[in-house]
């Protein structure tokens, strides 16, 4: 792509017209994101090491209670979630397509020895087994996929518990998605980081889309010295609660809870909504 792609863009991004998502899976931008996720400076990619401890106590006090248990973490990254939860007697494996993410997990693993299966896989196409008591799949990720890729998510993620199993996924709230959707334009320059290893200048472009109640970024990488254009879209779909009591319903749940924030933690944000899925 070039300057003029730019100047000749559609005024409005149709949500998924125009990219999946961020390229997680791509290798080169995977390691440069593994640096995100490790980073204990902010909570971008994954949150401070403090705040996954106080989620993993409270997945383990009140969703566990306490019992050992079988788990899935579906987009586990690094593993930061399931290599807490090894270590109090859960059996965990961990699912990703992120390899530099993966690769990491895999020999914290060995070298701490906490017994956690990795796998590398796109969530929508892995098969996710059975015998599960806990389904996991935290930080807003569920929120990026289409409509039915996140109901396939659900199908199977209810295929894979035990009869008395639990889903639990942390979802962007509503309003936090529409708000993203209706942020002003804006760019930065930088010498190096998540979106290239060379000098770049980064412009976004946000959009909320009422008729699918979703929020598109157009993110546009331009390389300082050759001017090239790459262009990225993220995109997030908004589910209220009456929306999402449903679909679990029609994917297989029973019996659906939500809570505002994550309970016993410092991070009070209403960016986030807990569902905890009972089969
Ligand atoms: C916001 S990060 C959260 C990582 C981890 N759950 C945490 O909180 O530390 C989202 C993760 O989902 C993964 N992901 C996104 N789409 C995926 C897909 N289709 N299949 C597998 N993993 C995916 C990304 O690679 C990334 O590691």
């Amino acid at each position: 792509m070039r300057l003029n792609d730019i100047v000749n863009r559609s005024a409005k991004a149709i949500p998924w017209a125009e990219g999946e998502k961020i390229p997680w899976d791509e290798p080169a931008f995977s390691k440069r994101m593994l640096r995100e996720h490790l980073s204990q400076e902010h909570d971008a990619a994954s949150r401070r090491f403090e705040i996954i401890e106080q989620h993993v106590n409270w997945i383990h006090h009140s969703i566990l209670n306490e019992k050992p248990s079988t788990l899935l973490d579906l987009g586990c990254g690094p593993g930061f979630y399931v290599s807490r939860l090894a270590p109090l007697g859960h059996t965990c494996t961990g699912v990703d397509f992120s390899p530099a993410s993966i690769e990491y997990a895999i020999k914290q693993n060995e070298v701490n020895q906490t017994g956690i299966t990795f796998i590398q896989h796109d969530l929508r196409t892995f098969n996710y087994g059975s015998g599960y008591d806990l389904v996991m799949l935290v930080y807003g990720e569920f929120n990026t996929f289409r409509k039915p890729d996140a109901r396939h998510i659900l199908k199977k993620a209810c295929g894979a518990l035990k009869p008395d199993g639990r889903l639990l996924i942390e979802l962007n709230s509503y309003i936090c998605l529409h708000n993203f959707g209706l942020n002003p334009p804006g760019w930065h320059a930088s010498q190096n980081g998540l979106f290239s290893d060379r000098p770049y200048l980064f412009m976004e472009e946000s959009f909320w889309n009422e008729e699918m109640q979703a929020a598109t970024c157009r993110m546009y990488i331009i390389d300082a010295d050759s001017g090239e254009v790459q262009q990225m879209s993220d995109n997030h779909q908004a589910y209220t609660e009456d929306d999402l009591r449903l679909m679990a319903g029609e994917c297989g749940f029973t019996k659906v809870e939500f809570y505002d924030r994550w309970p016993r933690s410092i991070d009070q944000s209403d960016d986030y909504l807990l569902m905890v899925c009972e089969k």
